[in-house]
C-alpha cells in the first residue's frame, strides 16, 4: 500500500514544436516532434515519484505499445500501477501544439482506454485509497470515477486533492469532498464564475470557492505570477521560480500537483509544500515533454536551496 494514490488518464502524448499556432484550415511546417508519456494522472503520479513519494496510480490503459509506454514510465519512476488493461480499446492520445517562442500549448486529448475508468474500478481499490496519506485526482477520466474516488478516500480519513483539469461542471457536494482544490486561471473561473487575471482576483475566486464547500485550502495556479493559497484564515502568494529558459509549459500544472502531494503527504507546513510544489514546475518548463520533464528530488531541493523566499500578500 502506497502513501500516494492517484486516480487518472495514462495517454501517449504527440507534441509538435511550431513557431506558432496553426490557424484553422491551415497546413504548417512544425520545427520538432517529440512522442511520449502524458495524461495528467499519469504525468502528476511521475511527478509526484520522482519528488520523493510512496505512489500508487489507479487508471486503465489498452494492450498495446502506448500502454507499454505507460508501464515503461511508470516502472522507471517507481509508481505501482493499480491499472485494468482492456483488449478491447486502445490506449488515450494527445495531440499537442507547442509554440517555440514562448513554450504555450494547445492540447486535445483522446482518452481512449482511460475514459471507461469508472466508479467500479475506483471501488475495486478501496483498499489501496483508504489505506493512504494522500489522495489525487483530475477530470479527464469520467466525473463518476473521480467522486467515487474522492468519496472513499475521505471516508477513509485520507487528505484530498482534486486538480480541477481539464475545466468542467462539477456535481453538487464534489467539492466539499475534497481538502484542497487546486485549480489554474481558467479553471478556477470555470469554478467560480469569477474573473481571475491577477493575484487579488485569484484570492476574490478562492474565496468564493472555500465558501462553497473546499475543506481546507484553495491554491489556484497563476503561471508566471505562481500561486495564491487561501485557507480561510491565511493568503499566500507563491511566486514562481527561475530554473532556467522556459522551452515548454505542458504539465506544468501536474508537476504541481504530484508534488504538492509528496510534499503533503511528508507532513510539510503549507508554505514548504507550496514552494515545494512551485520549485518542481519551474523544473518541469525547462524540459521537453510532459512525464519526462518531472525532475529529481535532489534537483528540487536544489533549486529550493538556491532560491530566496519572499512570498507574501
Ligand atoms: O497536463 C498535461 C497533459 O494534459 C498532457 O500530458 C496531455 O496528455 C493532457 O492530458
Ligand atoms: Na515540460
Amino acid at each position: 500500500m502506497a502513501d500516494i494514490i492517484i486516480l487518472g488518464v495514462f495517454v501517449a502524448d504527440a507534441a509538435y514544436r511550431t513557431a506558432r499556432m496553426p490557424a484553422v484550415g491551415e497546413t504548417l511546417l512544425g520545427t520538432g516532434f517529440q512522442l511520449g508519456p502524458g495524461g495528467k494522472g499519469s504525468n502528476q503520479a511521475v511527478a509526484a515519484a520522482k519528488a520523493g513519494g510512496d505512489v500508487a496510480f489507479i487508471s486503465r490503459i489498452g494492450a498495446d505499445t502506448f500502454g507499454k509506454m505507460g508501464r515503461d514510465v511508470w516502472a522507471q519512476a517507481g509508481v505501482q500501477p493499480l491499472v485494468v488493461e482492456d483488449p478491447d480499446v486502445p490506449t488515450g492520445s494527445a495531440g499537442i501544439f507547442i509554440e517555440e517562442t514562448s513554450g504555450r500549448n494547445a492540447i486535445v486529448i483522446a482518452p481512449g482506454a482511460s475514459g471507461h475508468l469508472s466508479a467500479t474500478d475506483v471501488e475495486a481499490r478501496s483498499n489501496d485509497i483508504a489505506a493512504a496519506k494522500v489522495a489525487l485526482t483530475q477530470l479527464e477520466q469520467p466525473m463518476d470515477a473521480a467522486v467515487r474516488f474522492l468519496e472513499l478516500a475521505r471516508a477513509g480519513g485520507v487528505t484530498t486533492i482534486l486538480n480541477p483539469a481539464p475545466a468542467a461542471d462539477l456535481p453538487d457536494g464534489m467539492l466539499a469532498l475534497c481538502d484542497y482544490v487546486t485549480p489554474n486561471e481558467t479553471e478556477a473561473e470555470a469554478l467560480s464564475g469569477l474573473p481571475v487575471t491577477s493575484v487579488e482576483e485569484a484570492l476574490v475566486a478562492a474565496k468564493a470557492l472555500l465558501a462553497v464547500g473546499v475543506r481546507k485550502g484553495v491554491v489556484i495556479t497563476l503561471g508566471e505570477a505562481g500561486s495564491l493559497f487561501w485557507d480561510g484564515a491565511r493568503a499566500i502568494h507563491t511566486k514562481a521560480m527561475d530554473a532556467g529558459p522556459v522551452v515548454d509549459t505542458t504539465g506544468a500544472g501536474d508537476a504541481f500537483n504530484g508534488a504538492f502531494a509528496t510534499a503533503l503527504a511528508e507532513g510539510y507546513p503549507i508554505e514548504k509544500a507550496l514552494r515545494f510544489a512551485t520549485a518542481t514546475s519551474a523544473l518541469c518548463v525547462t524540459k521537453h515533454g510532459t512525464a519526462a520533464s518531472m525532475p529529481t528530488r535532489a534537483q528540487v531541493d536544489a533549486l529550493l536551496s538556491s532560491a530566496s523566499s519572499d512570498d507574501s500578500i
